[in-house]
């Protein structure tokens, strides 16, 4: 289930157990600048920092959730989607995972419901042993690009996949690297810089993941739901602020505000930066 070239074996002194903890590049900066943003930011710009934008990705999520239904969530934060599914989703039963413990926290101040748990686990120690039932959903946003490599990313999902129900959906709201390169090119072409990810992230690799054989999933689509509000902020709005305005761009702009509106619309297909993987059980 786990590539053995990225284990570190810890012995565990009170029972003699051993436990498997997985190391991959820049693991611990990541860890510190997700903690970081929880010191010096604002609780809706923890996990980001378009908080409009932000909206668009969890409605992705949102309205495939159902009622009545179990969800567990990869890299939860500080809860912000969970608030969103709270008042959205009726009667279902939650658990909320992520690998900063002070973010576990914060989570659990926010529900008294039995039912809805939080609890410190990094994605990529995931095994058959770490959660005792399947769900019906399995949920991320923007967590896991941030296991900067990319077998252990597609392990990730796969190991996931075992926790999923027979007829679960999982779904995961991460970047592309492919649509960025196409973005790039045409930002090419007037003279915009190169836009490359943060130093913590590792955007998905659409073929790859298109390609990979998963043993207990099936990759239904790649929704790219948000290439026109891409084309009119990293295109348009781009533009017209280096040749016209002569200033950077700001999510305060009102051509922003018009790119979220247009968000959905799906006139374009090939430069949603952010899409929807959607998964199902093979
Ligand atoms: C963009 S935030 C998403 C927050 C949350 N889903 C929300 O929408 O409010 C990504 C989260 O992934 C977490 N994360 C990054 N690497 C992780 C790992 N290896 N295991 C578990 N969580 C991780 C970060 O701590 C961060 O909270």
């Amino acid at each position: 289930m786990l590539a053995k070239k990225y284990h570190l074996f810890i012995k565990n002194l009170k029972n003699n157990q051993i436990k498997l903890i997985m190391e991959y590049k820049l693991k611990k900066e990541n860890h510190d600048f997700w903690v970081e943003r929880l010191k010096s930011n604002p609780e809706r710009q923890v996990c980001t920092n378009d908080v409009a934008f932000d909206d668009v990705e969890d409605n992705e999520i949102l309205k495939r959730l159902k009622d009545n239904s179990s969800i567990l969530e990869i890299g939860c934060g500080n809860g912000v989607l969970y608030s969103k599914i709270s008042k959205k989703i009726k009667n279902f039963s939650y658990l909320g995972t992520d690998f900063v413990e002070d973010l576990v926290k914060v989570c659990k101040k926010k529900t008294s419901s039995k039912d809805h748990k939080f609890i410190q686990q990094d994605m990529t120690d995931i095994n058959i042993d770490s959660f005792d039932q399947k769900y019906d959903f399995i949920i991320s946003k923007r967590a896991i690009q941030n296991v900067l490599e990319q077998k252990l990313q597609l392990q990730t999902i796969e190991n996931l996949g075992h926790f999923l129900k027979e007829d679960g959906v999982m779904i995961l709201v991460e970047s592309s690297a492919d649509a960025q390169n196409r973005l790039n090119f045409e930002r090419k072409k007037y003279n915009l810089h190169e836009i490359i990810p943060p130093f913590h992230n590792l955007f998905f690799d659409d073929e790859k993941i298109k390609d990979y054989n998963f043993n207990n999933l099936k990759l239904m689509e790649i929704s790219p739901f948000a290439s026109d509000f891409y084309y009119i902020t990293r295109l348009i709005y781009a533009r017209y602020a280096k040749e016209f305005l002569n200033e950077k761009t700001s999510y305060d702009h009102p051509l922003e505000k018009i790119a979220i509106s247009m968000a959905s619309n799906n006139n374009t297909k090939k430069f949603s930066q952010i899409q929807t993987y959607i998964f199902e059980k093979k």
